[in-house]
């Protein structure tokens, strides 16, 4: 089979498939026994990341498993960062730490020049997955957008909102602004180096789009996609961006139109006949089942998948969830909604 004959492939270049392609964010992870069983081996995460044998095992359990469309290759936002000297770590129940990058000064620790070596093992899983997969699954990889890189650099941690990331912007928009300028460039270094290791699909992952109002989010969402996108355009012209600015809402509209993404992965800021009426008729898009029903009502949310198909389904759409599986879910729940959706036809 063709890479293009892909089915998630053919969607994203705007056909109409007979049944929606399927993948999940977090679809790898310690919701499955067999990763929590991988994961023992080595506890510190990024480690994990960098092990390319762990990495592609990790990868491909959920392909194993379940059989969606893509493989997104296992790794982390946060390995950008980390790459430019900006020391990361994990601890068990606090998600990630960081020493907090807030000023002008500190940024001068920060050296673009060892990213691609520091990076190379998540090359070489990439290469290793693509060997392994199914010939008609798709192999993504992806990265955290500039906006998102930029808020657990400066904050330092995980926050609920990022206010005082925020402040900072608006304190030190020169310091700000170089920020998101080696965020971007890194960026468009890693997301090519994706694909030219065997990628055929980039995610870009703007977690945290949804706290800033319009004249930020215009600033440091859309302006460094945009940047970002015409960059892997001009040296992959037939690779498709997805962009994923969460809890966007209505501003999502604009970030499509601006940025000359392929698709957007949307979540439950966007209303279901919102999308469809304004999103669709300009890019296709990618979402948006509830996370949360996906662990707790294997029922309901069996429903709910029926209805988001019913809405989108007439014109191309990739099934995904809002945000990540969580932890808790059964991964019989996400059985019953693989098996769904490969059964699934809209007629
Ligand atoms: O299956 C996949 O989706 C691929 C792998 C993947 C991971 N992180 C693995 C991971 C992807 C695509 C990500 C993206 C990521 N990482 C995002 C963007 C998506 C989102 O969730 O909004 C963000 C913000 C991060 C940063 C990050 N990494 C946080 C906040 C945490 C801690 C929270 C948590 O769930 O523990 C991580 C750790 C992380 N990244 C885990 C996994 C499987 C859990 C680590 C573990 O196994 O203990």
């Amino acid at each position: 089979m063709n890479s293009s004959d892909k089915i998630l492939l053919r969607a994203l270049r705007g056909e109409r498939t007979a049944r929606a392609p399927f993948w999940f964010m977090r679809q790898a992870g310690r919701y499955l026994p067999e990763y929590r069983a991988l994961r023992k081996q080595t506890p510190n995460f990024l480690e994990f990341c960098y092990t390319p044998s762990l990495a592609v095992e990790a990868t491909l359990q959920p392909i194993e498993r379940f059989g969606m469309d893509a493989a997104i290759i296992f790794s982390d936002i946060l390995v950008i960062p980390d790459a430019l000297g900006v020391a990361v770590r994990f601890e068990e129940g606090h998600g990630p730490l960081l020493t907090p990058v807030d000023s002008e000064k500190s940024l001068e620790k920060l050296d673009s020049k060892k990213l691609s070596a520091h990076l190379a093992p998540v090359y070489a899983a990439l290469a290793k997955t693509k060997a392994a997969l199914p010939k008609e699954t798709a192999l993504i990889g992806f990265c955290g957008a500039p906006w998102t890189l930029a808020c657990y650099t400066v904050q330092g941690k995980s926050s609920k909102d990022f206010a005082q990331v925020k402040d900072v912007a608006k304190a030190q928009p020169k310091f700000f602004g170089r920020l998101i300028t080696l965020f971007s460039d890194a960026v468009i270094i890693h997301a090519k180096a994706q694909i030219e290791a065997g990628a055929e699909i980039i995610q870009l992952f703007d977690s945290w789009a949804g706290v800033l109002a319009e004249e930020e989010f215009a600033k440091f969402v859309i302006a460094p996609t945009k940047k970002i996108v015409a960059a892997i355009k001009a040296a992959h012209p037939d690779v498709p961006v997805i962009g994923f600015p969460r809890q966007a809402g209505v501003k999502t509209l604009a970030y499509v139109a601006q940025t000359g993404l392929q698709a957007v992965s949307i979540d439950g800021s966007v209303p279901l006949e919102w999308a469809r009426d304004n999103l669709q008729p300009v890019t296709v898009v990618q979402g948006c089942l509830d996370q949360l029903l996906l662990a707790d009502d294997k029922a309901k949310m069996l429903e709910e998948a029926k209805k988001i198909l019913s809405v989108l389904g007439d014109k191309a759409f990739v099934f995904n969830l809002a945000h990540g599986i969580l932890p808790h879910t059964p991964p019989e729940h996400v059985q019953a909604l693989c098996e769904f959706l490969k059964q699934y036809r809209h007629d």
